[in-house]
Parts: structure tokens; C-alpha cells; sequence
């Protein structure tokens, strides 16, 4: 059993959320008695709050809130949350998987069935007045890889092998994945690129991961490879994708997220028939899980443990 002070109460704001889904769940998951208020209707004076739960960005209510011990972010990237100018001694918490990477392993199925099975080519040949065949082939003949091998990343490149796909996967550190080859670093960038088929971004987005995927690291992929972004927008060079797929260096994109949300709409990657745009749903948030690691974290914190969502300010994520 947790020990919250009584004078601690607990702040959501999430101006563009229903917030009544989110407040019963964080209402169950914290412990019985906690005050939850929603921004700006404080029940305490705004010095004893310790705690903002968040959605976005969160720097509108830091200002008056001049005593946090932390902000809980409802979400796994925090790019947008990043420099928001948080009081001294303030973390930032974000989720850990939470529901989502079950999520994202169904998203990056569905398209990796896509592609394997070339439902694109038929699809279009189709209506175009075609009636091909191609020669089938099966998971073990199309190369996965996964940009950003972490929580959400590992639990990609597991499903994708369970599927039988060949894996391999890229992250800043050194990491071993039983099934999947494993590359890092600026010098792994390159040949990890160079293998794979289907690559799927599952990066956050960093002052490092800008553009990662730009006009030259593109070039470093196979011809007829498809790109699948579900990390950021950012880590994209739109422009530059919109080009290889055009000219036919790529064979399709797909984007559940892009620069700016949402796009615009006379945005060419909206109308392009080789990219696929979904609004940033690969995984979306749960409040009931999401509410019970938001608990954890406070717990954690109450304790004076560390919660398994600190971000690394400096680091970016
Ligand atoms: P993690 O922090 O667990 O994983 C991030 C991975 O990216 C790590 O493997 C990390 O390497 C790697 N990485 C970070 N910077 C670099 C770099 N400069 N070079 C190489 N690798 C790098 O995050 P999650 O898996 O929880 O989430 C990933 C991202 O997914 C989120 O940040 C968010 O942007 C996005 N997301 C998108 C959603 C959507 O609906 N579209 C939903 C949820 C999340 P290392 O392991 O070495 O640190
Ligand atoms: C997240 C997201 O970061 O939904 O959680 O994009």
C-alpha cells in the first residue's frame, strides 16, 4: 500500500481528450482517497500539487504548478514534452508499452502480410483492368528490420519472427534478441539498411533521430523496399521519401505518422497511390493500463524508487 500525503492531489490535463474515460480510470487505479482534479479545477492550492498527468503538451498548467515532483506523460514519445520548462527537481515519466505493443504488432503484421503476399501490386493491377500472378513467396524470403529496437521495437521484431519473417533490428546501444540480427550505432546504420526489405520506425524522436531517414540513408536501402513508419514523423525526411517512392527507388510508404498532424490536405503523401497515410493509430493509449503504470510510477516515486518511465532528458527519450 502506497503512502500519498494527503496534501498531495493529482492534476490531469488533456484538453484534446474526453477526459471522463481517463479520470475513472486513473480513480480506480490510484489508491482510494487520492484527490484527482482536472485542469484548472484545483481542489487544493496549486503549491501541494505534486503530480500532473498529461496528454500533449503539458507545459500550459507548469507555470502555476510550482511544487511538482513529477509530470506522467499518457503516452510513449514525449518529443513534444521535452523542453517544456518543467519546475526543478521535476521528472518526466512516460509510458512503457502499456497496451501498445500489442498494438503495434498488429499494425506492422497487417502490412508485412501486405507486402509478403504483394496485395499492393494486385490490388492496383486489379483496377487498373489487369489480371496478374506473381510468383509467391513466403515470410522466410522477405527481410524485416526494425529501426529503434526497444520496448515497442523488440515486441515487433518477436512477432514478425514468430510469422517467420528473417529480423534484424538497429538501436543506439548494443542489443541482443534471441532469432534477430542485431546492429547499432552510426557504423551498423548502414549495413543494417543495406538487408532489409520491410523496415519498420519505431524511433523516438530526438535531436539524433531528425530526419534519420533522409535522401542518403534512404539510398541504403534495396530498391522495391518499403518503408513503414509508426515512431515519428520527424525521423523522416518526407520530401525525400515522397521522391524514392516516386521515382520507384522504394515500392510503397506507409505512415501512421507524419510532419505536421495532420497533414495537410493538399499534402502530396496524402494522394500518392504507393504511400499509405493513417492518422497516428498504430498504437493508442488504454486508460486502464496506461492509468495502472501512471499509479506505479507514482508509487515508485513515493517511495523514492525509480519509475520504469523516467526519460532521460538529455538523451531525448
Ligand atoms: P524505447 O525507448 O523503448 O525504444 C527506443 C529505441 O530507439 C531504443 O532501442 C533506442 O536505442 C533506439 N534509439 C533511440 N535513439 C536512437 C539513435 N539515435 N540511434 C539508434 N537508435 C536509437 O521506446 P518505445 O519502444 O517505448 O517507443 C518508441 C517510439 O514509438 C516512441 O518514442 C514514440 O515516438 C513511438 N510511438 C508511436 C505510437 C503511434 O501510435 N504511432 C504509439 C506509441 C509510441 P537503445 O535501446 O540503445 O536506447
Ligand atoms: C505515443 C503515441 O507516443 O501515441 O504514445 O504516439
Amino acid at each position: 500500500m502506497n503512502t500519498f500525503p494527503e496534501t498531495s492531489p493529482i492534476v490531469f490535463y488533456a484538453p484534446d481528450l474526453d477526459p471522463r474515460p481517463w479520470l475513472t480510470a486513473l480513480e480506480q487505479a490510484l489508491p482510494p482517497g487520492t484527490e484527482l482534479a482536472a485542469w484548472p479545477e484545483l481542489t487544493h492550492a496549486p503549491e501541494a500539487v505534486r503530480y500532473l498527468v498529461f496528454w500533449g503538451d503539458p507545459a500550459p498548467p507548469l507555470a502555476a504548478l510550482p511544487r511538482l515532483r513529477a509530470v506522467l506523460a499518457l503516452g510513449a514519445g514525449v518529443d513534444k514534452s521535452l523542453h517544456a520548462p518543467l519546475p526543478a527537481g521535476c521528472d518526466l515519466i512516460r509510458l512503457v508499452n502499456a497496451g501498445m505493443g500489442h498494438q503495434m504488432v498488429e499494425y506492422a503484421l497487417h502490412w508485412a502480410l501486405h507486402f509478403q503476399r504483394d496485395m499492393d501490386r494486385y490490388l492496383s493491377a486489379v483496377r487498373e483492368g489487369a489480371w496478374p500472378e506473381h510468383p509467391y513467396r513466403p515470410a522466410r524470403e522477405v527481410t524485416c528490420g526494425i529501426l529503434g529496437l526497444g520496448t515497442l521495437g523488440q515486441e515487433v521484431a518477436r512477432a514478425l519472427r514468430r510469422q517467420g519473417y528473417p529480423v534484424r533490428g538497429w538501436s543506439r546501444t548494443a542489443k541482443s534478441v534471441p532469432g534477430v540480427d542485431t546492429f547499432h550505432g552510426a557504423e551498423g546504420l548502414g549495413p543494417f539498411l543495406a538487408g532489409t526489405e520491410l523496415l519498420f520506425d519505431l524511433l523516438p524522436l530526438t535531436a539524433e533521430t531528425r530526419h534519420l531517414l533522409d535522401a542518403t540513408t534512404l539510398a541504403k536501402l534495396p530498391k522495391n523496399a518499403v518503408v513503414v513508419n509508426m515512431g515519428r514523423g520527424g525521423t523522416v525526411d518526407g520530401t525525400a521519401l515522397l521522391h524514392a517512392v516516386d521515382r520507384g527507388a522504394l515500392r510503397a510508404a506507409v505512415l501512421d505518422v507524419t510532419e505536421p498532424e495532420p497533414l495537410p490536405l493538399d499534402s502530396p503523401l496524402r494522394h500518392h497511390p504507393r504511400i499509405f497515410v493513417t492518422p497516428h493509430i498504430s498504437a493508442q493509449t488504454q486508460p486502464e493500463p496506461a492509468a495502472r503504470q501512471v499509479a506505479e510510477s507514482i508509487a515508485a516515486l513515493d517511495r523514492g524508487e525509480r519509475p520504469v518511465g523516467l526519460v532521460d532528458r538529455v538523451r531525448g527519450y
